[in-house]
């Protein structure tokens, strides 16, 4: 006899869930327009409303990437879909992609390399100094790498790596430039074409502000090339550039081919959260999350707190790492944030756990109120405990 299981009874309770102050480092909070777009009834994802949303989409993303890559598309993944897409299109089994490794990310990459038959040569930095232009040059005569994996902004250390000239470097040992922009694009300076990124993806929830769920993701003609002359196909079908590409109309393709269902809803929220940043301005954005920073590190250090990453070049302003001050436990700090102020404080993740507290001031979080806030969260610091 077939057993029939019963409804569960635990969902005849209603969906009530609380509002929280998200100022880890990520996901952070939608504003009203994003949340009131989610609203919005599903459309089918080749409806010509959610062609003519895609193209909006890549336009913004077009903006927020700094390129005019052709390629810039939305992967139906988290960052980690962006990261191993970039891998998995980019790298055959057998070639060698040469990691820089300054926290967790690239740690991730490295993993990700292996489970692909590629080689991966790992560069470490410590954490609170970025790669240097003459250290990845000795590293590419070294390891004749056929790419380079950076990641801008290492959300674990709260390290930001400066990229200029990496580029152009890269490209003279014929080898491509793949970034990681998850915790920083749209909130630090980054620019594309003129820093010669051949790849670059980023995450919908982070300063971008839409909810989780997205991968924003460019490629460059140079890595268009690459993915033409790939002896063989990608190992992933669900994060194949060219099928994807197909998919969102990037090769000046008459119609578009169907690949996979996309979200309608989060793509009505990230096209929204694109409307935001644009009508804001890239630049007044940047400055507005430097400002932000700037400010909570004021504040830290009038409370003898003392940020983790001390090199001020070197200092993301989106996500801020604060040194766990000795016999500190960070699991109460983060307890007592969220109870006595609804907000959210972040342990350290992969190297840094119970090293450092970490603090995302990301889209409509990067503000003087939510900064206060934190900064009241942990006055219980450390003299009270
Ligand atoms: C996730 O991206 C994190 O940095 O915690």
């Amino acid at each position: 006899l077939a057993t029939h299981k019963e409804p569960p009874a635990i969902l005849k309770t209603k969906l009530q869930l609380p509002v929280k102050i998200l100022t880890s480092p990520g996901p952070t909070n939608c504003s009203e327009r994003v949340l009131q777009s989610l609203k919005n009834q599903v459309l089918g994802h080749l409806h010509p409303e959610i062609c003519q949303l895609m193209d909006e989409i890549k336009a913004g993303l077009q903006y927020v990437f700094q390129t005019n890559n052709r390629l810039t598309l939305v992967l139906s993944a988290s960052g980690h879909g962006g990261m191993e897409a970039c891998l998995t299109n980019l790298l055959e089994r057998g070639e060698t992609v040469l990691v820089v490794k300054s926290g967790i990310w690239g740690e991730r990459a490295a993993d990700m390399a292996a489970r692909i038959g590629v080689h991966a040569e790992v560069i470490e930095t410590e954490h609170t100094s970025a790669v240097t232009l003459e250290q990845l040059e000795i590293a590419l005569r070294r390891y004749n790498p056929a790419a380079v994996f950076m990641v801008h902004a290492e959300s674990s250390t709260g390290l930001k790596q400066p990229l200029e000239g990496f580029g152009d470097l890269i490209h003279r040992y014929n080898a491509l430039f793949i970034i990681d922009t998850v915790a920083s694009l749209g909130g630090e300076p980054f620019f594309m074409d003129s820093w010669g990124v051949d790849a670059a993806y980023t995450g919908s929830q982070k300063v971008l502000g839409a909810p989780p769920g997205l991968s924003p993701i460019s490629f460059s003609p140079r890595a268009e090339t690459k993915l033409l002359q790939r002896k063989t196909k990608p190992s992933s079908y669900y994060l194949d550039m060219t099928l994807l590409g197909n998919y969102w109309k990037c090769f000046g393709n008459e119609s578009r081919v169907y690949h996979h269902t996309a979200s309608a809803t989060l793509l009505y929220g990230l096209r929204e959260a694109l409307a935001e940043i644009a009508e804001e301005g890239l630049r007044a954005s940047w400055i507005r999350h430097a400002s932000a920073a700037a400010r909570l590190r004021r504040g830290l250090e009038l409370r003898g707190l003392r940020s983790y990453v001390k090199i001020p070049q070197y200092q993301l302003s989106t996500v801020i790492s604060i040194e766990l001050p000795p016999g500190v436990d960070d699991t109460i700090i983060i307890q007592r944030a969220m109870k006595n102020c609804n907000v959210e404080i972040s342990r350290g993740l992969g190297p840094t756990v119970g090293k450092v507290l970490r603090v995302g001031l990301l889209g409509i979080n990067a503000t003087f109120d939510k900064v206060d806030l934190i900064l009241r969260a942990l006055e219980i610091l450390p003299s009270k405990l």
